[in-house]
Order: C-alpha cells, then structure tokens, then sequence
C-alpha cells in the first residue's frame, strides 16, 4: 500500500501561511493584468538638437520679426512654434532663433530677406514663427534651415522636418528626430518643435 502523502506541521503551517497571498496574487490577475515593469527613462529628450549643415543660402543679418509672410509671399500658412530648453530642461529666455527657408516653389531669396527672420524667446523660452511652407528643390525633402543661440552660448545650426514628407525617405540628412510634430485643431498648420542647448 502507499505511504499517505504527509505533510509535517511545520510545513502544513508555512503552506497556510502562504494562501492568503497565493489567492491574493490570483485574484489580482485575474481582474486586472498587473502592471508592467515601468519604463526605463529614456533621456532622449534632454539630449541636445542634433546640428545639421548650414547649406549654401544663410544669410547674416535677418530682420527680426515673428511672421514672415508679407505680401509677395503665398503658399500654405504654417506656423512652427515649441521651446527652447536647455539639457536640465529648464527654458531658456532670450534666445535667438534665426530662421531661413525657400518659398513655396523651391526658391531661396539670395538678394533680399524674404522667408528669412530671427526672433528671440519669451521668458518661458518660446518662440512662434509664422510663415509658410516651404517647397522642395531637387535632392532635398521639405525642411528649414534654423540657428539657434541661447545667450552668450555656441550657435546650434541644424534643420526642421515635416513628419510623413515624401522625401523624407530619399534625404541623406533627414532625421527623425528633427521632425516637427503636428498639433491637432489648430486653425493653421501648426508644427511644434523644441530645441534642446546646452545654456
Ligand atoms: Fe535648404
């Protein structure tokens, strides 16, 4: 005949002690998953902008002014607007944000200013740029040209991209990372982008 399984008392008393927190776990799972291990911080966002190449069409000296759509301007108003942190994530104040890009038929305005401004951030660090969209010429996906200074700092030169561009895929300098993101449910096109400087 088999031997009865048996359990010693001490082991009887240590399985009853543990019931209560087995039926504890199960009941748990079974209403509700438990939650997943939590993210690991990705510090992405503290990293600096990634500088880009200037290209051959900066020019020193642009006005300073929040909108550069004037009258001899048309396409697609667009208006590109977010912060300006520094590494720590604190906004920085007063910093320059020069901007230059090509009208709406792919051309750079190499004897005036147009589509070309600087402004300087709020005590909050934002900027707001209105202006237009720019078009595309050949070997490049759509995108502006933007120096960025936080006071008495290096200037950051480097390149804004339209999220879902077409060319997008087909530029050598294109980077994820320096896509705008579009804001839903604004009257215009509104991109948000926020520079990260070291300040
Ligand atoms: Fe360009």
């Amino acid at each position: 005949m088999k031997q009865p399984f048996f359990l010693s008392r001490r082991a009887l008393l240590k399985l009853l002690g543990a019931l209560p927190a087995f039926f504890l776990l199960g009941s748990r799972v079974g209403a509700a998953p438990l939650p997943l291990t939590p993210d690991v911080p990705d510090h992405d966002d503290d990293d600096p902008t990634p500088s880009e190449t200037e290209g051959p069409y900066f020019k020193p000296k642009s006005p300073e002014r929040r909108s550069l759509r004037e009258a001899s301007v048309t396409g697609t108003a667009l208006v590109v607007t977010g912060r300006v942190l520094s590494t720590s994530g604190a906004p920085v104040a007063n910093a320059l944000i020069d901007v230059w890009h090509c009208d709406a038929a792919g051309e750079y305005d190499n004897s005036g200013f147009k589509l070309r401004g600087h402004q300087y951030t709020d005590k909050d660090g934002r900027y707001r740029l209105e202006t237009i969209v720019p078009g595309v010429y050949p070997g490049r996906t759509r995108h502006i040209h933007v120096k960025v200074q936080a006071p008495h700092q290096a200037v950051l030169t480097t390149q804004l991209y339209f999220p879902g561009d077409a060319g997008n895929a087909r530029d050598g300098l294109y980077m994820r990372r320096l896509e705008m993101v579009y804001k839903a449910g604004e009257k215009e096109k509104t991109g948000l982008f926020d520079f990260v400087v070291r300040a």
